[in-house]
This record gives structure tokens, C-alpha cells and sequence, in this order.
């Protein structure tokens, strides 16, 4: 038999082009607050934009990484079910403002970022942090690992990569919590670039190493932002793992209450994002690889990458948007 082959995962391909409206939408109105030194506005107006546009698709969905717990969040909640509920069931990662004091301050790689997977195909991670560590596609299968030292996965890229370990670079958050993994990377002779915020971005960044000059990302950040790092990272290949930061009780109880028993695991990128998953970012602000809305008299410009981990498809959507009163 030949022929075109049947659609077999819940993902219809169609939401390819869905997903984009989705970031595009958000990213278009947290721009419209970039330097204006307000993070909770801009969070905002993206969480509104986004949660119209999603309300559109026809999916049945529901937001299992998202702007918190349902009595902390009014929209967008862990739990709360978005789309027309005509279609598949899908789990749902998103951030609608990731990087919101980096959108404040018009600084780069702020980015609207939603992530779908089949049902359950989701870690559901709590709102804690996570230790990540992240390398981009190309290396031997366990390169890098959270339970060597930040210096011997500096080597260990550098040798899989042939290269001199002053030719790596690291990218870490800029955090007091990090100074003394700083301070062993440095010691490596290997470069770093401290960021600000936007680890999401900082996970990508290490998949194309030419083009943004980074190597690997270490160190810790939010969970849910590990989560949507990890399906990023399913669709264009790469590494990760993640380990929760779970160093209090009552943190181990509410991961226990999601389904987390062990509190010190490992989890994979596999294990964070299964199955087949759809992955969405625009760029708010100018960064390493997208760039930020652009606003003119007659249109607005939005750059988006989409992916997908069935196919390993990384589609970039520039679309100039002249119908404007959709984004009123
Ligand atoms: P927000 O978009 O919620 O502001 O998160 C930005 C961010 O930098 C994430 O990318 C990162 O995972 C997390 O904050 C780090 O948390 P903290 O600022 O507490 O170190």
C-alpha cells in the first residue's frame, strides 16, 4: 500500500499553524508593555491574549504547566480547561510571558512559549525550582549528567565536541545562589554568558551553538520552565535533565499530591516531555534567535519558531499581521 500515512498521534498536523496564532497573539500584546517597567501588566495582557486565542482552538486542553495553582492564578491555572473541548485531549505547557523583568526592561529573549502533548504525556512539575542541565543535538547519548560536577560536564562537551575547553560556553542565570558554579566553570578556563532571566530561551540557545555562541546551559531556575525547556528540546533534539528542588517539606508534600514520590529523581527530557509534542515561542524583545515584535503604521511583524518532536520539523514563522483589529 502506499499513499500519504494515517495521522496516528492526537496532535493534529494542523495545529502547527494554531500553536503560532496562540504565542503570536500574547507575544503581540505583552510588546506593547516592553520598557515600561511594569512586569505584572505585561504578564497580564499576554495571559489575556493567550487565553482568547486558546479558547478558539479546537482541542479539548488542559493547562497542566501554567500561571499557578488555581486559588493563586485567575487564568491560565494548573487545572483550567481551554479550547472549544471538540477536539483531542491535550495536555498543556505554556507561559505566556517568559522573562517578564526582561520584557519590563526591554532587555532580549523575552518570549510568549506554549508547549501540547498528548494527555499525560506532561511532567507535572509544582511551581518550585529545578536543576537543569541542557546540551544541544549532535552529542553522544549521556554526555552531560546532574550527578557530575559542573567543571566535568564542561569537559565532557569539550572532548565530544573536539574542541579546547576555553572554546566552550555555559550559560547560567545570573543568581547568588550559582557563585560557586561560576566560579568552577571559570575555573575550567570555559567562557560564560550570565543572563538575567529567560531560561527557557538559555535551554534553546545551546541548540545552535553557531548562531548564539552557546554551548550548554547549567544551574537553577523554575520547574515549569524546565518542563517547557525539555518539550523544546524533544522537538529539536538535544539533552536535558532536570532535578526538582525539593528542600522542604511542605514542598515535598505538594510535589507527592501532584504524583512526585521521589524527591531527589532525575528526570529526562524524555521523561519531562513524552509522546508527541508540539512546541511554540515568539519573540517579545529581540534575542539570540527570534527576533521581538515589531509594531508599524500598518502592520505588526512577529517571528515564531514551532516544532515538533514526530517529525523534528523546526518551521520559523515570520508573519506580518495587517488585519490589526485582531489584536485590539
Ligand atoms: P518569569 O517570566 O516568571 O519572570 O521567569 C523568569 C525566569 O528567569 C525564568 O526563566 C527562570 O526559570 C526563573 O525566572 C528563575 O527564577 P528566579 O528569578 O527566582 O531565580
Amino acid at each position: 500500500m502506499s499513499g500519504t500515512p494515517i495521522e496516528t498521534s492526537s496532535l493534529d498536523r494542523i495545529l502547527t499553524l494554531e500553536i503560532a496564532r496562540v504565542t503570536e497573539r500574547a507575544a503581540v500584546a505583552a510588546a506593547r508593555l516592553r520598557g515600561r517597567g511594569d512586569e505584572m501588566a505585561a504578564d497580564q495582557v499576554a495571559v489575556d491574549a493567550m487565553r482568547q486565542e486558546l479558547n478558539r482552538l479546537a482541542i479539548d486542553g488542559t493547562v497542566v504547566i501554567g500561571e499557578g495553582e488555581r486559588d493563586e492564578a485567575p487564568m491560565l491555572y494548573i487545572g483550567e480547561e481551554v479550547g472549544t473541548r471538540a477536539g483531542a485531549k491535550l495536555d498543556i505547557a505554556l507561559d505566556p510571558l517568559e522573562g517578564t523583568t526582561i520584557c519590563a526592561k526591554n532587555l532580549p529573549n523575552s518570549l510568549a512559549v506554549i508547549a501540547f502533548a498528548e494527555k499525560g504525556s506532561l511532567l507535572y512539575a509544582p511551581d518550585v525550582y529545578m536543576e537543569k542541565i541542557a546540551i544541544g543535538p549532535g552529542y553522544p547519548a549521556n554526555t552531560v549528567s546532574l550527578d557530575a560536577s559542573a567543571s566535568e560536564n564542561i569537559h565532557a562537551v569539550a572532548a565530544a565536541k573536539g574542541v579546547s575547553v576555553n572554546q566552550v560556553t555555559a550559560c547560567i542565570l545570573d543568581r547568588p545562589r550559582h557563585a560557586r558554579m561560576i566560579e568552577e566553570v571559570r575555573a575550567t578556563g570555559a567562557a560564560i554568558r550570565l543572563i538575567g532571566d529567560g531560561d527557557v530561551a538559555g535551554v534553546i540557545h545551546t541548540t545552535d551553538p553557531d548562531e548564539t555562541g552557546i554551548d550548554i546551559y547549567l544551574g537553577i531556575g523554575g520547574a515549569p520552565e524546565g518542563v517547557l525547556a525539555a518539550a523544546a528540546l524533544r522537538c529539536i533534539g538535544g539533552q536535558m535533565q532536570g532535578r526538582l528542588q525539593l528542600n522542604t517539606e511542605e514542598k515535598v508534600a505538594r510535589a507527592a499530591k501532584m504524583g512526585i514520590s521521589d524527591p531527589n529523581r532525575v528526570y529526562t527530557m524524555e521523561e519531562m516531555a513524552r509522546g508527541d509534542v508540539l512546541f511554540a515561542a515568539t519573540g517579545v524583545t529581540d534575542g539570540n534567535l527570534l527576533q521581538g515584535v515589531r509594531f508599524t503604521r500598518n502592520a505588526i511583524t512577529t517571528h515564531t519558531i514551532v516544532m515538533r518532536s514526530s517529525s523534528r520539523t523546526v518551521r520559523e514563522i515570520k508573519a506580518r499581521h495587517q488585519d490589526l483589529t485582531k489584536f485590539d
